[in-house]
């Protein structure tokens, strides 16, 4: 078989196996998304590797994230993730959220395993991501779609099953608009979609300080008043916290 005959017989088999289309896909992401996505991408790499480095602080990770979440035009933003892809039979629970892992394209000067964990959210209206805080841990939210009621708490600390936090953001959230967690500022988050259905974009970095992360579902509705305007709430197990909070009855 010649070079030729052997092209022309090993495209015939990609087209066959519906590769041709994805490698046109590829190319078509080259050419139209990347000088704006690639820089966007690689920063977001850096900052995160820094924090892992604790070259910068949780809460300067936290605002810079929010500014390059801020930055990025969202159509370029889903086109990069293929967010029509990861949509399709998205599989929305009773109670609760899904998530799908998120892929970017392949990229100079991007590690194919990047700092940080990167997924998308999605639920159904009235559902929840459930209240939680969260120990050796940061991430970030971007709303793809949709709408939000958000809150957020600070951690004050954590006694025995309890928590101590402090009300810090309660607002609703729409398309383009983000939020962040860390240790040190807005540790506890609770999102409930009002639309008919949400997504958000994540980055999650685990194990801060080579420490083992830890999650805290947490019981706000039997909040004990301080004096001082905090709460104590109970922390509660997975199963317990998600038929309780993974889908609002409205009365
Ligand atoms: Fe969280």
């Amino acid at each position: 078989m010649n070079r030729r005959a052997f092209t022309e017989k090993s495209l015939k088999a990609l087209m066959s196996y519906g590769l041709m289309s994805s490698l046109f896909q590829t190319h078509a992401i080259g050419k139209h998304i990347l000088p704006i996505t690639k820089h966007w991408a690689i920063e977001l790499n850096d900052y995160c590797n820094d924090l892992r480095k604790s070259a910068i602080s949780v809460t300067e990770w936290q605002s810079q994230i929010e500014s390059l979440f801020d930055s990025i035009p969202l159509d370029d933003l889903l086109k990069f993730i293929d967010f029509e892809q990861l949509v399709k039979s998205f599989d929305y629970p009773d109670l609760g959220v899904n998530t799908r892992k998120v892929t970017f394209p392949k990229l100079d000067g991007l590690p194919e395993r990047t700092a940080f964990v990167k997924k998308i959210f999605g639920m159904k209206k009235d559902r929840a991501i459930i209240p939680h805080g969260h120990a050796n841990m940061s991430s970030a939210h971007l709303v793809l779609k949709g709408e939000m009621r958000l809150r957020h708490y600070d951690n004050l600390g954590v006694e025995d099953y309890s928590m101590l936090i402090k009300p810090t953001i309660d607002k609703t959230i729409g398309i383009g608009e983000s939020s962040s967690i860390s240790d040190e500022k807005d540790n506890v988050h609770w999102f409930i979609a009002e639309s008919e259905t949400a997504f958000t974009f994540d980055i999650i970095i685990l194990d801060l300080d080579d420490k083992p992360y830890n999650i805290y579902n947490l019981d706000i509705y039997a909040k004990e008043n301080q004096h001082d305007g905090n709460f104590r709430v109970p922390i509660l197990d997975v199963d317990t916290a998600l038929k309780k909070y993974g889908k609002e009855s409205h009365h």
